[in-house]
């Protein structure tokens, strides 16, 4: 495919993945095609939008430990311990199906289908979309379309890393006096702080039902970054702190003081389900200032 100027391949680390730098008079991105993942995003004269580890590991069969990974077509882990966690679309090479640029607006079509091997792990036939827009803020809509020929139920989430300056002087509104399930706890259901989210610790939340619209406020900078979403009802909010960092291996020393993630899908009450033939699309919008 004929790139529009701006937009360049490029091999992502030393293992042969693929992917593409983005720069415009609007932005710089960088999108990972493994995983439709997007990597690096900064609009020009801001901050940048996303976290990305400093130890992030580009191989194949493998999520890069940033930007936005996608949990489809199951978000956490699965019932059946050989199944990986998160679903398998964020270790799958997915195809560029268009590459356009409007004026200064980029976007990106990635798509990825079943095969006998997702087979394996997931019975169903299926095309899954993902379209990002990448302009001064940047908006992904992940459409997912049931090519069975029975109905098919899946969860799913845009697993955003965000950066923060120091994650004991970060704040996430838009949760306040909201009921979640505490996966550090057995999953035992407790109500949110009536005043922001806060991160003393280790920290592991599943939100269902809630409203799609959340801001994440670096009180240490005065910075803030804006989630807007209608069509993604659940929130996880996840911070591994100081132990799981070092047990993760990818993080970086300090990762978990420089990032949280806010991730927004739908997933438990929350799930999905689709007639045969049906599709069904949720956008994302991320802004920062
Ligand atoms: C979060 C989960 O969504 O993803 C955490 O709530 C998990 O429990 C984290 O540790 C990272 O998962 P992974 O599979 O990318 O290491």
């Amino acid at each position: 495919m004929q790139l529009p100027a701006g937009i360049t391949e490029i091999p992502l680390g030393e293992n042969g993945l693929r992917g593409l730098q983005i720069e415009t008079p609007l932005c710089s991105a960088l999108l990972g095609l493994q995983g439709a993942q997007l990597l690096q995003f900064q609009a020009s004269g801001k901050k940048p939008l996303l976290w990305l580890s400093e130890d992030a590991v580009f191989k194949a069969g493998k999520s890069a430990r940033g930007g936005i990974p996608l949990c489809f077509p199951w978000f956490g882990s699965p019932a059946a311990e050989d199944k990986p966690a998160h679903g398998f679309a964020r270790h799958r090479l997915w195809r560029l199906a268009d590459a356009r640029r409007d004026g200064d607006i980029v976007t990106l079509e990635l798509e990825l289908q079943d095969d006998s091997s997702t087979h394996l792990l997931w019975p169903h036939a299926f095309l899954a979309r993902q379209t990002l827009v990448l302009g001064q803020d940047i908006r992904i809509t992940l459409c997912v379309e049931n090519r069975d020929k029975v109905p098919f139920t899946f969860t799913f989430a845009q697993h955003s890393y965000f950066p923060t300056s120091d994650i004991s002087r970060t704040r996430v509104d838009g949760l306040e006096g909201r009921p979640y399930f505490d996966a550090l706890q057995d999953w035992k259901i407790l109500e949110s702080e009536k005043d922001g989210i806060r991160f003393k610790a280790e920290t592991d939340r599943v939100y269902e039902g809630a409203s799609g619209h959340y801001r994440i406020v670096d009180e240490a900078t005065g910075h803030s970054i804006v989630i807007a979403s209608d069509d993604c009802k659940s929130a996880i909010v996840w911070n591994p702190w100081t132990e799981k960092n070092a047990r993760m291996g990818d993080m970086g020393q300090d990762g978990w003081r420089r990032m949280l993630c806010v991730e927004s899908g739908n997933t438990g009450r929350d799930a999905v389900t689709l007639a045969a033939g049906e599709q069904r699309c949720f956008t994302l919008q991320l802004s920062g200032d």
